[in-house]
């Protein structure tokens, strides 16, 4: 009984930590990122691909903005536990796209994060204008919970 002790505990350890590591991240629900913009991604289908909404808080334009649709795909590998993924913004309130590209990620505390890179183009008149219609930046995104959790 005394030698079977330790055993459990490094046993109850080892599954612990090997359930954490494990931890799957999951794009469906609402997530909000560091400019404070909001986001709700739909239910995958079959193929991992998805649909849903966003809500930016900033604007490149003096537009008034309007929650706009968005539209992705997680990568087919749906046996690994931190995904890539990528999703196309059709702005209803201007005439730009945003495409982001990223990964979901189970941190240290356990809690998904979505690390984005994204690449924001703007309409401009002229091909001379070109050079200077292409915004690139990252957006890191956490979990909204509802209050229901
Ligand atoms: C526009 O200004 O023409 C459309 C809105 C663009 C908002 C950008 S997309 C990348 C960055 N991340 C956000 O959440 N909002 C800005």
């Amino acid at each position: 009984m005394v030698r079977v002790t330790p055993f459990l505990l490094v046993l109850s350890l080892a599954l612990v930590a090997h359930g954490l590591s494990d931890r799957k991240c999951m794009l469906t629900g609402r997530w909000i990122n560091d400019l404070g913009s909001n986001m709700t991604i739909g239910d995958l289908n079959r193929k991992g691909e998805f649909a849903g909404s966003y809500h930016t808080a900033v604007t490149a334009t003096t537009n008034e903005i309007q929650v706009s649709p968005l539209q992705g795909s997680q990568h087919r590998t749906n046996q690994k536990s931190q995904p890539t993924f990528g999703f196309t913004v059709n702005w209803k309130f201007s005439d730009s796209i945003t495409v982001f590209t990223g990964q979901c990620f189970v941190d240290d505390d356990g809690k998904e994060v979505l690390k984005t890179m994204w690449l924001l183009r703007s309409r401009v008149d002229n091909i001379s204008d070109d050079w200077k219609a292409t915004r690139v930046g990252i957006n890191i995104f956490t979990r909204l919970h509802s209050q229901k959790e």
